[in-house]
């Protein structure tokens, strides 16, 4: 989409953009750093879904997005043996996350889980 097209779907009750990219399954690319310009536009923030580069080959929050989310099931993990997802932003958002979503729905990762993630990226980069 181009800078025009995005901004035309952006209404009042607009409360974020949401990208995907690489997007699965057909690889198109989106540009986030016009994204993250058009956000700023309409002061909402932007959430990129980060997984298919994994934080070794792409960097949103560098190029000025908010949040980013993972499935760290695939490549941070690395092993197909966990299912786990990732959120990173600023420490006020994540702290509201792990007191509101987080503890409300119980979705916390298991300390022998979280120990197979670190495994996983050790071996990132390769
Ligand atoms: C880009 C992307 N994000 C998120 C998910 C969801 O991942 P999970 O299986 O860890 O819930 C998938 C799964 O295919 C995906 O491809």
């Amino acid at each position: 989409a181009t800078k025009e097209q995005l901004l035309e779907k952006i209404r009042p009750e607009t409360v974020c953009i949401y990208v995907e990219t690489p997007i699965n399954p057909t690889m198109k690319l989106v540009d986030l750093q016009m994204v993250a310009n058009v956000a700023k536009e309409a002061g909402i923030p932007v959430v990129v879904d980060n997984t298919f580069c994994s934080p070794y080959l792409q960097t949103p929050l560098s190029l000025g997005c908010d949040i980013v989310v993972h499935s760290a099931t695939k490549y941070i993990c690395g092993h197909g043996d966990v299912i786990a997802g990732i959120a990173v932003g600023k420490k006020e958002f994540i702290d509201l996350v792990s007191m509101t979503t987080q503890k409300d729905i119980g979705g916390v990762i298991s300390p022998f889980d979280a120990w197979l993630l670190l495994r996983g990226l050790k071996t990132l980069p390769i």
